[in-house]
Formats: structure tokens, sequence, C-alpha cells
């Protein structure tokens, strides 16, 4: 879809602070839109594997980039995404019989493959069939990493697999989890880029034994003076580096990635052996999906520990986090709870849960930040990279071009956070660790 005059100038103009009608051009995924268009490029992350756990298990509805969906998995296992409403007259098909691999409306039968294409219809007399004519909207699935993805853009521009490095792993090296925010995707991704916000939003008060509350101020990471930022484009998205001063002089590194379009592959703050990481899908333009992974990539499982740091700490798993409707439980409805006598006494937030935090104030704001109003400063260079990345997605894709992130070099990133003796090359020595194949030698 070719940019009109109006948006072809927004393109041109500066990264930020953003016009209003800039901002829309980044957020808005509706079918249709110019970066509607962007985000159908990639691998989109649709379900947990989970969610359909077992052949003609029940369809599961699902609503990505705007779009209502279906989703399930045939007697053969194979997993369709296709439209919600039934061809025929509109009867929402995620209450259908999924049986003998399709799935089947309750009104009048008519029954749908993983492809969408129609294979019988039982309320047609056989000679009148015209079930070869009938198709539903679907979707290609591919299953990896304990997430089913769905592609949603041209067939002919479809990428290679998303093979990020946690889809390689053995399942004990990994966990997935996934939380609804109640704000638009951009909103998200520029909070996962912004290593600023960790020292005051996710700073404990006092070293703390759970760890839920934020992070020990006695850390290298919170005793580091502000840092500079230095952030580099690449053929996937941005690496970019936060460098801190410690107090004997010493670099506080932390080396991380932004993966269009909506990745954030960020430093493990306890065993550097261990990479995390997020995704931030649009569900719409008000509400994203936030799918939080963390994994081993040596031969060390993932332990007790980290396991229920990520569920608890880190404020993903059941405790914090509907598994049925992924809603989180402290939410706008109850401020999040917050709490005024902890955020004097315990943690600078006032909220337990890491991304507890995060959602409070990406979701506090509205579901589409005004960026217009914005003054950014040089530790938001980050998310300035971000949006230059966003718009030139946009321009890119407009003009018959491919965006970034969409060939394979994404395959083998890794982020890190480390020390270094003032004198030592802290880029040379990341890159090392941080493109373990292409740069590193492995
Ligand atoms: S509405 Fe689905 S078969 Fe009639
Ligand atoms: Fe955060």
């Amino acid at each position: 879809m070719a940019l009109n005059a109006k948006q072809m100038q927004l393109m041109q103009g500066p990264a930020s602070p953003l016009s209003r009608e800039a901002n829309e051009l980044i957020c808005m995924t509706g079918q249709g839109t110019p970066m509607g268009e962007v985000v159908r490029r990639y691998w989109v992350p649709a379900l947990l594997s989970t969610e359909l756990p077992s052949p003609d298990c029940d369809p599961v509805q699902v609503r990505l980039l705007g779009e209502d969906l279906v989703a399930f998995r045939d007697t053969k296992g194979r997993v369709g995404i296709v439209q919600w409403w039934c061809a025929h007259r509109g009867t929402p098909l995620w209450m259908g019989r999924n049986e003998e691999d399709g799935i089947r409306c309750l009104y009048h039968g008519w029954k749908y493959d993983v492809n969408g294409d129609c294979v019988d219809q039982m309320s047609e007399p056989s000679e009148a069939q015209f079930k070869d004519r009938v198709k539903l909207i679907s979707y290609p699935t591919v299953e990896m990493g304990q997430i089913i993805w769905a592609y949603m853009g041209p067939p002919d521009k479809k990428p290679p697999d998303p093979e990020f490095e946690f889809t390689q792993v053995p399942s004990s090296h990994l966990q997935v989890s996934k939380v609804i925010q109640e704000c638009n995707w951009v909103q998200a991704v520029e909070g996962g880029i912004d290593p600023a916000h960790a020292r005051a939003l996710h700073g404990a008060i006092k070293d703390d034994e759970d760890g839920g509350w934020g992070l020990p101020p006695s850390s290298p990471f919170m005793t580091a003076s502000a840092g500079r930022y230095f952030v580099e484009h690449t053929d996937y998205g941005h690496r970019f580096w936060e460098v801190a001063k410690m107090q004997n002089g010493d670099n506080h590194v932390m080396a991380h990635h932004f993966v269009m379009p909506w990745t954030q592959i960020r430093a493990h703050t306890v065993n550097e052996n261990l990479v995390p990481g997020h995704f931030y899908v649009p569900i719409d333009d008000d509400n994203c999906m936030v799918w939080n992974w963390v994994y081993s990539y040596t031969d060390q499982p993932l332990s007790e520990f980290t396991l229920w740091y990520e569920d608890n700490a880190s404020g993903n798993g059941p405790a914090h986090v509907d598994q049925t409707t992924f809603r989180s439980f402290p939410n706008r409805d109850n401020k999040w709870g917050l709490d005024r006598e902890a955020q004097r006494t315990v943690s600078f937030s006032g909220v337990k849960g890491i991304n507890v935090q995060d959602r409070l104030v990406q979701e506090a704001v509205g579901p589409v930040v005004d960026r217009s109003r914005e003054n950014l400063g040089q530790s938001d260079l980050p998310i300035i990279g971000v949006r230059k990345k966003l718009m030139e997605g946009v321009a890119l894709v407009s003009d018959g071009g491919d965006p970034a992130g969409i060939g394979k070099s994404y395959y083998e990133l890794r982020a890190f956070e480390k020390v270094y003796p003032n004198e030592a090359d802290w880029k040379q020595e990341t890159m090392k660790l941080m493109h373990p194949k292409s740069v590193g030698g492995a």
C-alpha cells in the first residue's frame, strides 16, 4: 500500500517528539493501515502451545492485530487459525465441534479444515453442494518454542520460521508466559527498550529476600551512575548499550537488542547463562499481549529458583495472571495494588512484581500516550531508535520493499550485563557475546 502525501511528509519528520498523526501512524496495526502492513510481514506469536493441548481439544478464540480469529488443533495435531465467523451465516466458530480433522459449525454443520477450506456441508443436498467455492480467511501456523505462531501477511512474502535461539532449546531450558497489557503495543515496546527506568521503577529500597519488590539497592546495576547510551541500527532492528560508571571507575555495561517489530532481548540480572526477552504483540490498537520468555543456552536446565522468580517476582505467573483470560489480577480496577506504605518503606514503586510495575506505568498513562508532549533525554536514545526503525519499516513496505528483521540474523542474538575495567574495550567484548556465531566464532 503506497503512502499518501500527508503520510510521506510525516515519515520525513523527526522521530521524536511525534506529531499526533505520526504517533497514530506507528501505533495502529489494523488491516490496511501502513503499520498494519508492516507487522503482517512477521510471524506473530498467537497462542501458548498449552492452550491447544491435544488433538480435537476445545477451540480457542484469539484476537491478533485487531482481527478476531479461532484457533483449533485437528485430529492429526495440526493447528488452524481461521476467521471467527462461519462463512454460511456468521455463527461464531469457537463454539463449534472440533472433530475428524476439522471444525464444524453448530448451526447447520458446515465443516472447515485447518486451511479454512469448507470440506462438508451436511445441510446441503449432495448434488447442490458448493463447498469447493467456500473458504474462510486462514493463516499459516508454525509451532516452536512452546508458542503457536501465525503468519498474517501476503503469502509470497512469508519469512523464514521464527527461530529465535530460545525456540531451539529443550523444554527443560525454557519458560514462556503471557499477560495482557491494556495499552497500545508501541507503549509496551518502548518500556521494554528502556534500561533507564529500571533504577527508578524497579528499585527496592532494601535488599529484599524474595526480589518481588524490585532490584536490590546494593546490586552493581543499582549502584552505578546514570548511564550513557549507544545505539547501532542493524538489519534486524538495533543493538544498544547502556554504559554506567561504577564507584571504582569500572564500567557497568548492559548490551541489549531490539528486533523488529516487537521483540526485546535483554540481559539477565542474576545469571549470565540465561537470556530473557519479551514480545509486545498488538491484540488491537488499545491492548497488547506481552510474551515473557527466559532460556538457558548452556547444558544446564532452568533452576527451580529461576522458574519461581519468573512466575512470582516478575509477576507473570498464576499468582498474578489469570491463566484462562491472561488478564493481570493487579490492574487498573484495583490501581495495580499500589501500596503507599510499601512505597515509603520497601520499594520505589510500592507495587510488587517487576512486570506488574511495568504494567502500572505503561497502562496508567492511557491506551495511546500522546508523544507530542514529550521531552526526551539522552537515556531515550533506544526509544528514538525504535521509532526510527518502525517509520523506516512503514516507508520500505509502502514502497514495495522489505522491513528489517525478516531474515535470519536475529536467530543467534543474546544479551548481557557485565562489568568491565575502565580500560577494557567493552564494545568489542560485548559484541562477541551478543552475536556468538557471527562475531564470537562459536
Ligand atoms: S451458520 Fe454455520 S453452518 Fe450455517
Ligand atoms: Fe521494566
